[in-house]
């Protein structure tokens, strides 16, 4: 059979990466796709650099208009990153009938509604593997491999940077500003940091999980997105003492009223694999109904591992385009005649609806009563507390002004509830700095 044409659009570290394994394994990959899988036209705006990266044989232009326009081309990969042009190049890919890939989780996860809907009327697909967590083959384990279980809840891992940097804050015992300059440094963290330390690009790609655990369209507007730049080196030390790690997690979670999606700092028991997981490797957990938990694990980023989610989804594609697009896997795992439904009965509920437990350090004088009066908040509030860790007042400001640390671990709660306890205790005169809040997640 012939082999199927691919056109590239973009060939930086991932596309070379996608360039050389095809090139590498490709007798193996053509055993598997059942036909021969061949990159035959490259579009770059740095036309030399391209021609160095896939040499004479092919053809390499700057325009990816004309991968587009070219009735010969069977599958678009889209390696360029961004909502702007490469939204419209995915959008007139699909228009021109070509299937595509992309690792573009940005992309999918503000427009994924309007493209997967391009792509189902046009009877096309987009296959999107390498947009969460990389080389793991997470799209592929929720969209099919866990397809009989009720999906109770998943946390990631899912953004290198981040987890390379809390690995670095804990054991060096360093602050946050200091270990982003190393990780720029070395190459870990873009000059640009700022989607992978805000939680941004964790958020889209738990947008993604959270569509196909749960049947839900992607809403990346309605996550509730929180960083990691806030944090500092004596939260992550509190939390060692206490027998947890700090770990950034996007979670998405079925609960009575709605789905739960967020990402922020998590406090995770130091006994969980994940809590282990470390420097720039990603790792997703999910709790399925039947299967119980299950834990994918491997590199989030790099260019051979990002290759392998590209280079799988164009042997799906080489498999089943030609089948009826009804017996296609669905993009978003369910049949899209039955997203309405799902989304009506499964709104994604605001932060003040979570519940879960939470890490509480009050800077608060060192005085008789103010432990009884903090404690004593939360009793009003209902907030069980779980743990509490004071250590020995710290002399600050001369004779008879001691402070000292409080830490208050709690059982679940609502946020909404965490929420006004602790504004009761901040206005306390006795408590004297920004109370930090850092939510804990079992995950058991
Ligand atoms: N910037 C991401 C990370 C990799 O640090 O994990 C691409 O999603």
């Amino acid at each position: 059979m012939k082999p199927i044409q691919v056109g590239l659009l973009g060939i930086g570290t991932v596309g070379s990466g996608v360039f050389n394994v095809l090139a590498r394994n490709q007798d193996e990959i053509s055993r598997r796709a059942g036909r021969g899988i061949q990159i035959t036209m490259v579009a770059d705006l740095d036309v030399e650099r391209a021609k160095a990266v896939v040499g004479a044989d092919i053809q390499v232009v700057n325009d990816a208009r004309a991968i587009i326009a070219n009735p010969d081309i069977d599958i678009v990969i889209e390696l360029i990153g961004g909502y702007g042009i490469a939204r419209a190049l995915v959008l007139e890919a699909i228009a021109a009938g070509k299937h595509v890939v992309t690792a573009n989780k940005a992309l999918l996860a503000v427009h994924g509604t309007e493209i997967f809907a391009a792509a189902s009327a046009k009877g096309v697909m987009v296959a999107f593997e390498a947009a969460v967590a990389g080389g793991i083959p997470i799209i592929k384990a929720l969209r099919e491999g866990l397809t009989a279980n009720r999906i109770q809840w998943l946390a990631g891992i899912i953004n290198g940077t981040t987890n390379f940097i809390l690995s670095e804050m804990r054991s060096k015992g360093l602050d946050f500003d200091v270990v982003l300059k190393e990780a720029q440094r070395l190459g870990y963290a873009e000059a640009d940091p700022t989607f992978d330390i805000e939680g941004v690009d964790a958020a889209h790609k738990v947008t993604l999980m959270s569509a196909i655990a749960f049947g839900i369209p992607v809403q990346f507007d309605k996550a509730y997105v929180e960083g990691i730049t806030k944090l500092g080196a004596a939260d992550i030390k509190y939390a060692e003492q206490l027998g947890y790690r700090i770990k950034l997690l996007g979670i998405t979670k079925r609960a009575d009223k709605g789905i739960e999606l967020r990402v922020h700092p998590s406090l995770v028991p130091s006994k969980r694999l994940i809590a282990n997981v470390e420097g720039a490797m990603n790792a997703v957990v999910v709790q399925g109904d039947a299967v119980g938990t299950t834990l994918y694990y491997g590199k989030g980023a790099g260019s051979e591992p990002t290759a392998s989610a590209v280079i799988a989804d164009l042997v799906d594609i080489a498999r089943l385009h030609t089948a009826d697009p009804e017996h296609r896997v669905p993009h978003l795992a369910f049949q899209s005649n039955t997203l309405q439904g799902a989304m009506d009965q499964l709104p994604v509920l605001p932060m003040s609806e979570v519940v879960t437990s939470y890490y509480l350090r009050l800077r608060v004088a060192d005085q008789a009563g103010v432990l009884a009066k903090v404690t004593g908040l939360l009793a009003e509030a209902g907030v069980s507390i779980d743990a509490v860790l004071q250590r020995e007042a710290d002399e600050v400001g001369g004779e008879g002004s001691t402070q000292t640390d409080l830490i208050i671990l709690t059982h679940d709660t609502r946020e909404g509830t965490m929420d006004s306890v602790i504004a009761q205790m901040q206005a306390l005169p006795t408590v004297l700095a920004p109370i930090t809040r850092i939510r804990k997640e079992e995950l058991n």
